[in-house]
C-alpha cells in the first residue's frame, strides 16, 4: 500500500508540477476535493503532508492547485523517471491543470516542464503567481510538450519579458502553442522575438496591462504571429486608432480585434490600411464620438456600444451584425447599404422613432433591440414598432422596456399598450371611406328601391 502510495504520489508530483518531492505520506487531511459533477479536482496548500490526497484526482480531466509555497523545493533533485512511470502518466486523463496563489520558483518550473511531455495535457494556467529568480531552460532544448494552450493572470514576473535565452530552449515547444494569455500582468511591451517563435499561436490576449500604442509594432513586428487569428486588447493603455492599427497591420491572418475599454481618439483621416482578414472588430467603451476611418473593409461584426456617436453612416455591404446600443444617437441609421445584416442592437440611444420605411427594412432582419429610448408614441412611432414585434424580431426586452416619452396622453405608458387601430390613428381615413361606403350603399339603396317599384309595376 504504502508502495502504491509512494509510485503514484511520485508520479502526480511529476504531472501536477509538484517536482519531486520524493516522500511519500498519506495525507493526513484531505486537502484535494473531487467534484465529480464538474469534474474538476481541487488541492490546497500543497505541501508533503498534503500530497497524499491528490490521488483522488487522478480521474479529473482538470485539476487546480491553490496555495502553497514551492520555494523550498527549489533545490531538490529530480532525477528520470522510471519506465513504468512513464507508461502510468501517459494514461492519465489530466488536461487542465490550474496553478494558483503559488510562489513559483523559475529554476523549478524549468525542471518539471519536460515532465510533461509523457502527459496528455493540453491547457496549463497560472493565476496569481509570483514567478521568482531565472531558470535554466536548457533540459527543453528540441522537447515537444503537448501543452496547447498557456494562461498567466495576474502573474509578477511574466515569464515572457526579457528571457530571450528560456524563449529559444522553449523554441520546439512554442512553435506548436496555440493559445496564449497574459492578462493583468502589467505588461507594457512583448519582445519581437517571441512573436517569431510562436509560429501556430491563433489566439492571443494581452487584456488588462499597460500596453501603449508604440508598444504594438515592436511586438506585433515582421514575421511574428503568421497565424495569429484572435487578439483580444481590451483594457490597456492604448489612446490612436491610427496607432493600432499601424501596429497591427503586419499580421496577416487577423479575423479578430477587440480594443474595447481603451480610450481611443480617431484622428481626422488615416492612410491606414487594416488587414483585410480581420472580420470582427471590437470598439465597445472606447470613448468615441465618431465612427473612425478607415473601417476594416470586409467586416462583419462591428461592436461600436458605449461610445458618444451621435450619427453613424457606414457602408460595408459585408456587415453582419452591428452593437450601437448606448450612444448618442438620435435616428435609426439607414441600414439600406448593409444587404448582409442580421443583428442590430440600437438599445440605450436617444432614438424617438422608428419611421414606417425603415421598419420595412428592419423586418428583414433576426435580431433587431431599441429598448430603453425615448419613444414618440405617435401613431405612426407605436405602429412602428408594434408592427416589428408582431413580426418576432424584437429581442429581448419587449415590451417591458419599450416606453414612451411622448405625447403627454401615452407618457410612461409601454410601447405595446398603445392602441393602433385605424380608428385611433386616423380618424379622417376611417371617415372618409365610411363616407363613400354611405354614400354608395344609398346609391345602391335607391336603385334598388326604383328597380324594386318597376317590378312591382311590371
Ligand atoms: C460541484 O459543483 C457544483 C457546481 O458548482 C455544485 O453545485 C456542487 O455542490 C459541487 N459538489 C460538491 C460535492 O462539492
Ligand atoms: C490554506 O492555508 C491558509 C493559510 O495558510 C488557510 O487560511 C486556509 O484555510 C488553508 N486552506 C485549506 C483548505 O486548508
Ligand atoms: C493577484 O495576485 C496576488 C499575488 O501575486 C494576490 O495577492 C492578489 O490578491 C491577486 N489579485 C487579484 C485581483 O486576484
Ligand atoms: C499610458 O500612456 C501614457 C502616454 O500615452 C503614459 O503617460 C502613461 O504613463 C501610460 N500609463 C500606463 C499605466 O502605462
Ligand atoms: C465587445 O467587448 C465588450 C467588452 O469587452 C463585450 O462585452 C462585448 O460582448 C464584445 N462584443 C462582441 C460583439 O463580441
Ligand atoms: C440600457 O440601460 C439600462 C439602464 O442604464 C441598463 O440596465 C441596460 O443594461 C442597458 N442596455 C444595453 C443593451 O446597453
Amino acid at each position: 500500500m504504502a508502495r502504491t502510495v509512494f509510485r503514484l504520489f511520485t508520479m502526480s508530483v511529476a504531472v501536477l508540477l509538484l517536482l519531486g518531492l520524493q516522500v511519500a505520506a498519506e495525507g493526513r487531511r484531505n486537502r484535494c476535493f473531487f467534484n465529480r459533477t464538474q469534474e474538476i479536482c481541487v488541492c490546497y496548500n500543497l505541501s508533503e503532508e498534503t500530497a497524499g490526497s491528490i490521488i483522488q484526482c487522478l480521474p479529473a480531466p482538470v485539476v487546480e492547485f491553490w496555495g502553497g509555497d514551492l520555494q523550498k523545493y527549489a533545490d531538490f533533485p529530480i532525477g528520470d523517471l522510471d519506465d513504468s512511470i512513464i507508461d502510468t502518466l501517459g494514461s492519465l486523463i489530466i488536461q487542465k491543470i490550474i496553478i494558483g496563489n503559488v510562489l513559483v520558483p523559475e529554476v523549478l518550473l524549468a525542471r518539471v516542464l519536460r515532465f510533461f511531455s509523457y502527459t496528455h495535457v493540453r491547457e496549463l494556467a497560472f493565476d496569481s503567481c509570483i514567478f521568482q529568480g531565472t531558470g535554466d531552460w536548457s533540459d527543453m532544448d528540441g522537447q515537444d510538450l503537448p501543452i496547447l494552450s498557456l494562461s498567466f493572470h495576474n502573474v509578477t514576473c511574466a515569464p515572457l519579458t526579457g528571457h530571450e535565452p528560456a524563449f529559444s530552449s522553449l523554441g520546439r515547444w512554442l512553435g506548436t502553442l496555440e493559445q496564449l494569455a497574459v492578462t493583468s500582468s502589467r505588461v507594457t511591451s512583448l519582445p519581437c522575438a517571441i512573436g517569431r517563435l510562436l509560429r501556430a499561436l491563433h489566439s492571443l490576449s494581452l487584456a488588462h496591462n499597460s500596453l501603449g500604442d508604440g508598444s504594438l509594432a515592436p511586438a506585433f513586428c515582421q514575421g511574428a504571429f503568421p497565424q495569429l487569428q484572435q487578439l483580444s486588447l481590451h483594457h490597456n493603455n492604448l489612446s490612436s486608432y491610427q496607432g493600432v492599427c499601424e501596429g497591427v497591420g503586419l499580421l496577416p491572418q487577423l479575423q479578430h480585434l477587440d480594443l474595447s475599454y481603451n480610450e481611443l481618439r480617431a484622428e481626422p483621416s488615416s492612410s491606414c490600411q487594416w488587414p483585410p482578414s480581420l472580420l470582427h472588430f471590437n470598439l465597445s467603451n472606447t470613448g468615441l464620438d465618431e465612427v473612425p476611418a478607415p473601417l476594416p473593409p470586409h467586416l462583419q461584426v462591428l461592436d461600436m456600444s458605449h461610445n458618444h456617436l451621435h450619427a453613424v453612416d457606414i457602408s460595408l455591404s459585408s456587415m453582419r451584425k452591428l452593437f450601437l446600443n448606448q450612444n448618442l444617437l438620435q435616428a435609426v441609421p439607414s441600414i439600406r447599404n448593409y444587404p448582409m445584416l442580421d443583428t442590430l442592437h440600437l438599445d440605450n440611444n436617444s432614438i424617438s422613432e422608428l419611421p414606417r420605411a425603415e421598419v420595412k427594412f428592419l423586418g428583414r432582419l433576426q435580431d433587431v433591440a431599441v429598448a430603453g429610448t425615448p419613444f414618440s408614441c405617435s401613431c405612426s412611432g407605436a405602429g412602428g414598432l408594434q408592427a416589428l414585434a408582431a413580426m418576432g424580431h424584437l429581442g429581448q426586452g419587449w415590451p417591458g422596456d419599450y416606453r414612451c416619452h411622448s405625447p403627454e396622453q401615452y407618457q410612461g405608458w409601454q410601447v405595446a399598450q398603445v392602441p393602433v387601430s385605424v380608428l385611433h390613428c386616423d380618424p379622417a381615413a376611417v371617415v372618409a371611406p365610411l363616407c363613400v361606403a354611405l354614400a354608395l350603399l344609398a346609391g345602391a339603396g335607391a336603385v334598388c328601391l326604383a328597380r324594386s317599384r318597376a317590378c312591382r309595376r311590371a
